[in-house]
């Protein structure tokens, strides 16, 4: 889908050729001199169109407007949650009209952030997965023209923005989306690779002989009960001077968890699939530098491998050494994440990173604990959390801090081993992040559990390319 920002006057706006023209109404209102404002205070009359983001006014074949649908709709405050709900609200009124094109008027009162915050809505809800469908319908929406009656220039930037950012959130999607067959550790370091074309980038991929001789116990242990190889992703965005310290990405790459031998119940394992979001965020935020060119340095690490049961495959009770040194009791195959997360953290020292945030479809109890709505967000530096806890409400991928005291930390004491994967019931989400930490004492550390926000379950079940905009509103904010 492809944004532009254009210079036009009120009245030539009602006569661009597009599909179906919005008309974005900003909490002041428009000029009440204006065709558009006289039908809004018109409906208004009737209870109709109340001054609520979201509300929505309808028209077909207005006289003088060359589109056959005009949707008016309120964007509030231009909050990223009014945003999205304009976007919404307008969209389910657009969509049956499966619109090629469609013009927006952007008011003169509109700020840059409301129209980007828009923006990024329309093209989450109007996209759709196509890949491994036989017919695949395509996307009928690939252009949206903005017209303003102010210079482009103004707004060029933050739709310039939009743009990569959708980018990499598709990207997101995408890998999240495909199905575990179509989306193998070979294959993500694959799509790595290609991300790599672009300038300022590189990849290195390993493979179980490297991952062997680095001494990553703990990934080969996850990755053991496997057919597919394990691949050990090195992504890198070299924006700024080599002397500059990177921030660190580490992205949870399970292509498909079946819990390997404490095997899952089979409903609705398939959704297992989406357990390499963190590593599909990584792809995403990759993709998006690749456009916008920021001046910083980005790493992204990604362990990749599936989780499965097999006559080889890890015991509960086996123990292994992660890279690190420290001995790990693996008690449940299925805390398999933190496993091979340890040893991307201990391989992220080597780049003295200025932070390291790893991502992560962590833990159910995490889904138990915020939902759907906030990623969890675990930090041992305060300034870290502050800033990506800021991120998240500025671009309304929104994320919640949790605690990390040490007495967290009791459950995962072992009788032979120097821990345990495993913590017990209460406060899941925590102790599997006092596991992490353990691994992560050499630098400011995050760690973002989205199993919550990652994806959606359900009919509109898929991908929701979460937590890329927090993560690339972070990495701006850093350049
Ligand atoms: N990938 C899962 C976490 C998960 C579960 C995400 C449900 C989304 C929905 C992770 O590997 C896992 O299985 N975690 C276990 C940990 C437990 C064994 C300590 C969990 O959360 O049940
Ligand atoms: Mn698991
Ligand atoms: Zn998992």
């Amino acid at each position: 889908m492809n944004f532009e920002i254009l210079q036009r006057s009120l009245d030539k706006v009602l006569s661009e050729k597009v599909d179906a023209l919005v008309v974005l109404w900003p909490a002041q209102g428009l000029s009440p001199l204006h065709a558009v404002a006289q039908r809004v205070s018109a409906a208004r009359k009737h209870q109709h169109f109340e001054d609520q983001p979201g509300q929505v006014l309808v028209s077909y074949g207005c006289e003088g407007v060359h589109a056959p649908l005009l949707v008016v709709v309120h964007v509030g405050q231009g909050r990223p949650s009014d945003g999205r709900r304009a976007a919404e609200a307008a969209w389910n009124q657009i969509k049956g009209i499966k619109p090629r094109t469609l013009g927006v008027v952007v008011p003169e009162s509109l700020q840059a952030e409301a129209l980007q915050a828009w923006a990024m809505a329309l093209a989450d809800c109007s996209y759709s997965y196509t890949t491994t469908l036989s017919k695949p319908s395509a996307r009928s929406l690939t252009r949206v023209r903005f017209f303003s009656t102010q210079p482009a220039a103004r707004l060029k930037p933050a739709i310039a923005q939009a743009q990569a950012l959708m980018a990499g959130i598709e990207l997101a999607k995408e890998w999240a989306n495909r199905p575990p067959n179509h989306a193998t550790p070979t294959h993500l370091a694959e799509a790595a690779r290609a991300l790599a074309k672009g300038a300022r980038m590189k990849c290195e991929v390993l493979g179980l002989r490297e991952v062997s001789r680095l001494g990553m116990g703990a990934f080969m242990a996850v990755a053991q009960g496997s057919a597919q190889p394990l691949r050990f992703i090195v992504l890198r965005y070299d924006g700024a001077a080599k002397s500059k310290a990177p921030v660190v990405l580490v992205g949870k790459g399970i292509t498909f968890d079946t819990g390997g031998i404490s095997l899952k119940p089979g409903a609705e394992m398939d959704e297992m699939k989406f357990d390499m979001s963190g590593a599909a965020s990584v792809l995403g935020v990759f993709r998006t530098l690749a456009e916008l060119r920021p001046t910083i340095n980005v790493v992204g690490l990604i362990p990749a491998t599936e989780n499965m049961p097999d006559g080889l495959a890890v015991k509960p009770g086996d123990v292994v050494t992660s890279m690190s040194g420290q001995t790990i009791e693996i008690l449940n195959t299925d805390a398999e994440g933190r496993l091979i997360l340890c040893d991307a953290l201990t391989y992220a020292e080597r780049f003295k990173p200025r932070a390291v945030i790893d991502i992560a479809t962590l833990t159910g109890a995490c889904v138990i604990a915020l939902g759907a709505v906030r990623s969890g967000l675990f930090a041992s530096d305060d300034t870290l959390a502050q800033a990506l806890h800021q991120a998240g409400e500025d671009s309304g991928d929104l994320c919640w801090r949790m605690p990390l005291d040490d007495a967290y930390a009791e459950g995962l004491k072992s009788r032979f081993a120097d821990v345990a994967n495993i913590g017990g019931r209460a406060a899941g989400s925590v102790t599997a992040a006092k596991f992490l930490q353990r691994f992560a004492s050499q630098y400011p550390w995050a760690h973002l559990d989205i199993a919550g926000t990652a994806w959606k379950s359900g009919a509109a079940k898929g991908a929701t390319g979460r937590p890329v905009a927090l993560l690339v509103h972070y990495l701006l904010g850093q350049s």
